[in-house]
């Protein structure tokens, strides 16, 4: 499995049962194959634009997500401030773990695209960084700690 430079990034795979004849099926369990008990689910849908953007921000601290493909494709651009990463998510199967630091951009959306995410807390904008500066300023204010 690819391992990212990012920090607190990686890759999750699910079981995936079946064949090509009867299709497949893949399952998540809280604090078992997902690493943190699931307080919320949220998807993304409906992408028309191809040149559509989304993600474009961070999470302070405390939110851990993972993020699957679970049709279509995009590409998640990952930052932490210092190393970057690119993967572009298209196995249903695969999710990208992200945790709190990381600048996480979505962008080469295929139509047909799902995104279907899992997160360890509930929604709130308290815990999003949406400048980069300000991310940067963050991420270096940990490191100096
Ligand atoms: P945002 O996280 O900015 O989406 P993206 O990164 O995909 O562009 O969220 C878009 C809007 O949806 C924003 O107004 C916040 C709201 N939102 C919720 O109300 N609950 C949620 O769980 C999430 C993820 C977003």
């Amino acid at each position: 499995m690819r391992e990212f430079k990012v920090r607190n990034c990686k890759l999750i795979e699910l079981p995936k049962i079946g064949d090509r004849e009867r299709g497949y099926l893949s399952f998540m369990e809280s604090l078992r194959n997902i690493p943190f008990e699931i307080k919320r689910v949220y998807y993304i849908y409906g992408i028309e634009d191809p040149s559509a953007v989304r993600g474009e921000h961070a999470h302070k601290e405390n939110l851990e997500q993972i993020f699957f493909c679970i049709n279509g494709s995009v590409t998640f651009l990952l930052d932490d401030g210092e190393n970057k990463d690119k993967y572009e998510l298209k196995d249903p199967n695969i999710g990208i773990y992200i945790g709190p630091g990381v600048w996480h951009t979505l962008v080469n959306f295929s139509k047909d695209a799902i995104i279907l995410v899992v997160a360890s807390d509930y929604y709130t904008e308290e815990l999003y960084i949406r400048d980069y500066n300000k991310f940067l300023e963050h991420v270096k204010g940990r490191v100096k700690r």
